[in-house]
């Protein structure tokens, strides 16, 4: 069984006190939903306020970008070793970041293979664009981003990676994919691919969110689907209410299983 984890992506959203305020009003409630990992990903200068104010509690925390050296003369960036002991997991390969700060699939794997190195978990995003989608390319442009990705990471390492697949004209939009297009591609583009890369029972382990305008009433449909294990969720990630319905709901669709 894959144990399903939400994850709210804050973005560039909540200064460091109003994420603390946040997670202090969130993690109470999200206490008891046990089936299902939780985890909120705020921005760098609020990650050390939340992480100490979500220790002891079941709430994980996520960075949402690492750059892949150690250290060095890299203005602006943040290294794997300056997140551990902060955080458990770091979104890399994030749309936003491809397309405004220039992300390339090589940086991916190289940031992939450097949270790897310090024990932490990458959630490495891909996902077409509307242009690509309309022109029938999502397969194979989805199943390469996911290729290059995994480009030298060791069977052993696929327990502690997340993928999470985002059709980007559906990020932000209101606009989501169906729950049986995502299951599709998630089954074909990325499943089949890590199959083909690592073997069956390595792929079926892994586990697979969607994302893309994820709300509560339409997280049971995506959560229903036998491929996505979980959810990336931007929007609906920075309203209490919401996340928590988030998963309860996710817990509600694969918890019994
Ligand atoms: P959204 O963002 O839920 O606001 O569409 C998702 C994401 O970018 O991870």
């Amino acid at each position: 069984m894959r144990t399903p984890i939400i994850a709210g992506n804050w973005k560039m959203y909540k200064t460091p006190a109003e994420a603390v305020a946040f997670v202090k009003e969130l993690a109470p409630r999200l206490a008891g939903f046990d089936a299902a990992e939780r985890v909120v990903c705020p921005p760098y200068v609020a990650i050390p306020g939340v992480a100490e104010a979500l220790k002891g509690t079941p709430v994980k925390v996520g960075a949402q970008n690492v750059h892949w050296e150690k250290q060095g003369a890299f203005t602006g960036q943040v290294s794997a070793p300056m997140l551990q002991g902060l955080v458990e997991y770091c979104i890399i390969g994030h749309s936003e970041v491809r397309q405004y700060l220039g992300e390339t699939d090589e940086m991916i794997n190289n940031k992939a293979k450097a949270l790897l190195a310090h024990g932490l978990k990458p959630i490495i995003a891909v996902g077409e664009s509307l242009s690509q989608n309309e022109a029938g390319e999502t397969e194979a442009f989805v199943g390469a981003q996911v290729q290059a990705a995994f480009t030298d990471i060791p069977v052993e390492a696929l327990a502690n990676i997340v993928v999470a697949y985002e059709p980007i004209w559906a990020i932000g939009t209101g606009k989501s994919a169906s729950p049986e297009q995502a299951n599709a591609i998630i089954k074909r583009a990325i499943r089949d691919v890590l199959a083909d890369l690592y073997g069956q029972d390595a792929a079926q382990a892994m586990r697979i969110q969607y994302g893309g305008s994820v709300k509560p009433d339409n997280m049971l449909a995506f959560m229903s689907q036998p491929d996505i294990d979980g959810a990336l969720v931007g929007g609906a990630a920075l309203k209490v209410n919401d996340f928590v319905k988030l998963v309860e709901l996710a817990v509600e669709a694969k918890g019994a299983r």
